[in-house]
């Protein structure tokens, strides 16, 4: 596969409350990479191209790449560069747990992306530990750890959920006792067994399944990590039992909400919700500003020179962009 044939797509929209991810049509060969901010498809050729866009609304969010344009904007997604929180880490595994799944159906297009997916991941990494590393730590987990602040040694923290975004908030939660509240209590039991491997000293609490137990954790919890998508009944006896709470300090972090606080949650003073810490985030500082820039041109170079020499590791210089007329 030649790098003028990678197409991607891109569609830029949250994904509603209660979506599960993307239903991958099997009739069609291509990767899909399906996260909270948008639905990306990785297709071979044109043909397949204009059959993919079938599947996406046309609804004029949606945006296409090709050749080098397509690996830069893959680069730029891997490294954190295209979400809302810049430069967060958990990207790359969700690219690479979508990656791992598509490769283990065998399908023709598993092989021809392969050299193209391993270059990919090779040169995310670079970039990021060229241009970002020194940023400090991007991930939910951290900016949710920043914000609670002082509020973490005032009492316990609940975590509500344990899906892919709570396993990597879970670690970052300081405070004297944690409690891990999930629908589905093995996941929490398996959340908590990963985080002893990390502390074993922390004291994680598993609470019961089931609404009782939960609602009886947020009239006593001093913060709430809330990383579950939205659910109108359950989210109003939520707020109600956090309103009992005798002292009224504390915080509530809804990582599960969209970019606006939605009817029950925007009643709580308490509350930021992921549109907020997105907000807070944007206060950068110019420094980091100049830096991100600098980490997205090095994604575009590291894509004109992968366009002039497929897949070897140098396959060309600095002098061969400049002849391209690109620095
Ligand atoms: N992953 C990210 O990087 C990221 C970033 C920002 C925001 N978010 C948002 O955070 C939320 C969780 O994402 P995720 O990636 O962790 O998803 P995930 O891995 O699919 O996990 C979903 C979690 O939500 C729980 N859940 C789903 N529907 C529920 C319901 N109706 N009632 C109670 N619990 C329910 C699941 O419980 P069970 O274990 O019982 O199924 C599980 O704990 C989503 O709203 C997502 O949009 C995710």
């Amino acid at each position: 596969m030649q790098l003028h044939d990678l197409k991607v797509l891109n569609w830029r929209a949250a994904r509603p409350p209660g979506v599960a991810g993307a239903e991958v049509d099997l009739g069609l060969d291509y990767l899909p990479i399906d996260t909270c901010q948008r639905r990306v498809a990785i297709c071979n050729g044109a043909a397949m191209l204009s059959l993919l866009r079938r599947e996406f609304p046309d609804d004029g969010a949606l945006e296409c790449y090709q050749g080098a344009d397509a690996y830069a904007f893959l680069l730029r997604f891997a490294a954190g560069l295209e979400s809302k929180l810049v430069a967060e880490t958990e990207i790359f595994g969700q690219i690479k747990t979508a990656w791992r799944l598509f490769s283990e159906r065998g399908t023709p297009l598993g092989s021809q992306l392969s050299p193209w997916i391993q270059l990919l991941f090779q040169d995310a990494k670079e970039i990021r530990s060229q241009h970002l590393c020194s940023l400090g730590s991007a991930s939910y987990g951290s900016q949710v750890r920043r914000l609670l602040g002082d509020e973490a040694s005032g009492g316990p923290t609940l975590l509500v959920g344990a899906g892919q975004l709570a396993q990597s908030v879970g670690p970052w939660l300081p405070g004297s006792q944690l409690w891990l509240w999930n629908r589905t209590r093995e996941r929490a039991l398996e959340l908590s067994r990963e985080l002893a491997k990390r502390d074993p000293a922390r004291p994680v609490r598993v609470l019961e399944a089931g609404a009782p137990a939960e609602l009886a954790a947020w009239r006593a919890a001093r913060n709430v990590i809330v990383c579950v998508p939205g659910d109108t009944a359950q989210d109003a006896v939520r707020v109600a039992a956090w309103n009992e709470r005798a002292d009224c300090g504390g915080r509530v972090i809804h990582l599960g909400l969209g970019a606006e606080a939605v009817a029950p949650w925007n009643t709580l003073p308490a509350l930021v919700s992921l549109g907020a810490l997105f907000e807070m985030l944007q206060a950068h500082s110019e420094q980091r500003r100049r830096q991100f820039e600098r980490a997205r041109r090095a994604c575009r170079e590291k894509a004109l020179l992968r366009s002039l020499g497929a897949s070897s590791s140098h396959p060309h210089s600095w002098e061969d962009l400049a002849a391209f007329d690109t620095l």
